[in-house]
Order: C-alpha cells, then structure tokens, then sequence
C-alpha cells in the first residue's frame, strides 16, 4: 500500500473557499503533467449537481489564469459531485457507489477543522476507508488534546502511513531549498550555530486581511493558523541537524527534535496585535479578542542553538505580502574606529519573489576606512517558476511519499509549544492596518530591530 497509486481522488468541501483557490489550480496543473487520470470526486453540501461543480471548477480555472479548453474537458471526464451532509450516512453510501471500483482512493478534507472527525468516522462505517489514503488540512486540531484526539479517530480507520497532514508551507519549493542550501554547502556548516549567529528572525507578512474567513478565522487566530504550523516548519528547517539519510522518517526524526528542544512559550514574550477593523468583518464576535497579528521569542536548548533568539512575527494586514528569514551574524572587533562594526545577515524569501541573499559590509570608495553595507544576492527567481504547493502535495499523497507531510509526534511537539499562549492569555493590542503591527511589540523586538522586508 504506501507506494500503491491512489485510484480515485476524493475531496471534500469541494464548493468552499479552499477548493476554488488552490485545489482545482492545482488539479489542472496536475492533468496538464499528466498526474491526473483517475476519478476525482467532490462532495460538499451545497444542494448542487455535477454541472455546478463543474462550473465552479471553470470559473476558478479563468480567475486563475489556468483555463485551457483541452485540459479542462479532461478535467470534467474526471469529475463527480455528491452532495450531502457529512452527518448523514447516506452521503457516505452515495460516495461508496460512486468510488465504483477504485480500491485506494485519496481522501481530502478540506473542510472546516471541527468536521474532520465527522467525517473520518464516516469514512470508516461506510467502508470508504479501506485501503484508502486520508490527507487532513491544517490546523490538524486546536490544542495537543484536540489534536491528539483527531489522531486517535484517524488512527482508528487508518494506518500512519495513510494518514498524510497537509502543512503546505512544506509544499513550496524555497521552503525545502532552506534545508537544501544548508545541506549541500559545506561553507554554511561552521557558522551555522551559536559560535556565530547572533539571531534569527522569521516575518511572515500579509498585506491583506481576514477575506470573508472572518468565521473561521475567529476559531483560530494568528497563531494557530499560521505559528504553530507553517512558521515553526520553516524555524525546523532552519535550526534541524542533518538527517542521518534522505528518507522521510529521519528528515522527520531531525524536524521533531528541533521541537523537542524548544520550551513552551512564556506569555512575556508574545505580543498579539488585531488590525482596527477586524470586530466589524463578517463572521467575527465584536467584542473579539483573537490575534490578527504576533510577534514572538523562543529559544532553542540545544547544542547548536543554546542562547540564540529566535523571533516569529505575522500578521494580516501589514504593509507588504512578503516570507522571509533572516539569519542575523554577530558583530566583528571594531579595528577602524571609522568602521561601526555591524551585523551581516543571510535572508531567505520565500515570498512572493524566492531570493538568497547575505549581507556584508565593503570600503566606501575614498580615503577613509568606511564601509557600507551591500547584498550579495545567491539566488532571485520568480516564484512562479515552482511547482504550486497544493499540486506538490496533492500528487506525493497520491502516491503515499510522505516526506512533506508533517507527522503526528511533530504535529503534538508544535502544539506543546504554542499552548501556553494560546487564548486571550496575553493582551490584544489595536493596530492600524497597513502597519507593522501594536507599537506593544518593541516588548518583543531582536537586537537592532526587526527587519521589515522591502517587496517590489
Ligand atoms: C493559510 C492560512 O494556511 O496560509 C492563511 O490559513 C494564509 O491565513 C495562507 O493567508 C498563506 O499561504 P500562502 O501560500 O498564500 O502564502
């Protein structure tokens, strides 16, 4: 089974938010490189039919810029529709029928978190399960115990290796290339630790808000929806040890570790931000107090890491869309009294653009022993070069490689993590959107500040 093709593709919330902007995307890519070739099915309760669906999947495709007439009639020979309540076992009869022969089939929950045990257990009564694969949307749960009580309802209908947890940060190309450009230098190896990092900083910056998920944002906040999975799978990347081998358990092995090694976040150095305007969106409590933005520290207790800080930062609403990491270096001996010794600094993008870069200081041309600051610039591409994440991820699932999927010990690490925070335990601050977050998070600031990333 864990190398055997899916033979049927299953997802549900097929009229939702997440099918129309990233999944049949990623469907048409996948046809387009021939990986798609098999049923594949949407169920959602919408009061639809086939024909609807299939009109959602067009309109998605040309809001996209991904319609081409050939793939999209490929597309349509491949879809079903059922509609139904996911309480309702007779959804799940109707979903048994349409599967027809299909022996492994890949199911895909992109549904709203409290519904995901639902329909596991369905699954699994209706015999929709056997042999099947089950990929699980983030946030895999709202707390260690949630999560851990997901698990065990999965566990119950499905074997690890079938169970595949979708973090589609893990998905994107410049994400793995943070482990591959450290691996595959040698000259990164001596410095990459406490001897000479000073900090690192992870920004994760939107310039946009809540887009009409005001409801399910409200369940989940900054934090769970993007700190205790994309931000700390790229922190992973970031701080791992080389894995013993390329395979998927002893990269997972390394990133759990990381994890391990952190402790549980300390209220004092958590600041949470909430864009002015956020109560009156639609879906959202007035009187709300869930985190749009935050900013944090945490530290890593191990060998390499001992009294490094390590900040994360997000939020909606802030001045530029943009992912980016920055390995921060301590400073030289000032030699030159001229020179004020300054710290270099490796950045990352991940986003929107992908781009590698490290700081350094160079003489001013003159007399003078005075430096200035340069980039060197290691790589700058286009992020539409890499293969879209959801398509990625999508195909590896069918095809059981669970290296980019996070797995359950990792998952429960994360939250073990961001728990103490997690509510209104610490104050929420007002920001005013299209800035950089509460004035309140100079509590949390690295040395020299953060470093705003400059897009465009
Ligand atoms: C999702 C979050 O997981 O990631 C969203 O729920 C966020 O709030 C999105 O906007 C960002 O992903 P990307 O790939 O568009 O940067």
């Amino acid at each position: 089974m864990e190398h055997v093709q899916s033979d049927a593709l299953v997802f549900f919330g097929a009229t939702g938010d997440l099918a129309y902007k990233k999944i049949f995307p990623a469907l048409a890519a996948m046809s387009k490189r021939g990986h798609l070739n098999v049923p594949v099915i949407g169920v959602a309760k919408a009061g639809w039919n086939l024909d609807q669906l299939k009109a959602r999947a067009r309109d998605s495709l040309e809001k996209h810029g991904l319609l081409e007439e050939g793939l999209f009639s490929h597309l349509c020979e491949l879809l079903r529709y059922v509609d139904g309540d996911y309480q309702d076992p007779a959804t799940f009869q109707a979903l048994r029928k349409e599967l027809g022969d299909a022996k492994h089939p890949a199911h895909y929950l992109a549904i709203p978190p409290k519904m995901f045990s639902v329909v596991v257990s369905q699954l699994g009564r209706s015999g929709c399960a056997t042999g099947a694969r089950v990929i699980v949307e983030k946030p895999f749960g709202r707390s260690l115990e949630s999560a851990q009580q997901l698990n065990s309802t999965l566990v119950t209908n499905f074997d690890e290796h079938s169970i595949f947890r979708i973090d589609h940060y893990l998905g994107k190309g410049p994400v793995q290339n943070l482990q591959y450009f450290r691996f595959a230098n040698m000259f990164l190896e001596p410095i990459w630790n406490r001897n000479f990092v000073e900090h690192v900083q992870i920004t994760m910056a939107e310039d946009f808000g809540v887009e009409g998920r005001g409801a399910f944002y409200e369940e989940a906040g900054a934090i769970r929806d993007v700190v205790q999975n994309h931000l700390l799978q790229v922190l992973a990347n970031v701080a791992m040890e080389a894995p013993a081998m390329a395979d998927s358990e002893s990269v997972r092995d390394e990133k759990t570790k990381v994890l391990k090694s952190i402790k549980p976040l300390d209220a004092e150095h958590v600041v949470r931000g909430q864009f002015r305007g956020y109560r009156q969106e639609r879906g959202v409590a007035p009187d709300s107090h869930v985190e749009t933005f935050v900013a944090l520290h945490l530290e890593i207790s191990s060998w390499r890491w001992e009294g490094v800080p390590f900040y994360i930062r997000a939020g909606k609403h802030l001045p530029v869309t943009c992912t980016e990491v920055m390995v921060t270096f301590r400073r030289p001996p000032a030699i030159w009294t001229a020179l004020r010794p300054a710290a270099t600094a490796f950045r990352f993008r991940i986003s929107p653009d992908v781009a590698i870069g490290l700081s350094a200081l160079t003489k001013s041309p003159g007399e003078d022993m005075v430096g200035e600051r340069i980039e060197l610039i290691a790589a700058s591409r286009p992020q539409g070069d890499e293969m879209d994440a959801y398509e990625r991820l999508l195909t590896d699932a069918m095809r059981g490689d669970p290296n980019l999927f996070a797995r359950e010990d990792y998952v429960e690490q994360a939250w073990r993590v961001v728990e103490p925070v997690l509510g209104n335990v610490t104050p929420i601050y007002q920001y005013e959107k299209g800035t950089w977050g509460p004035t309140e998070v100079d509590e949390v600031t690295p040395p020299g500040g953060w470093k705003n990333p400059v897009v465009g």
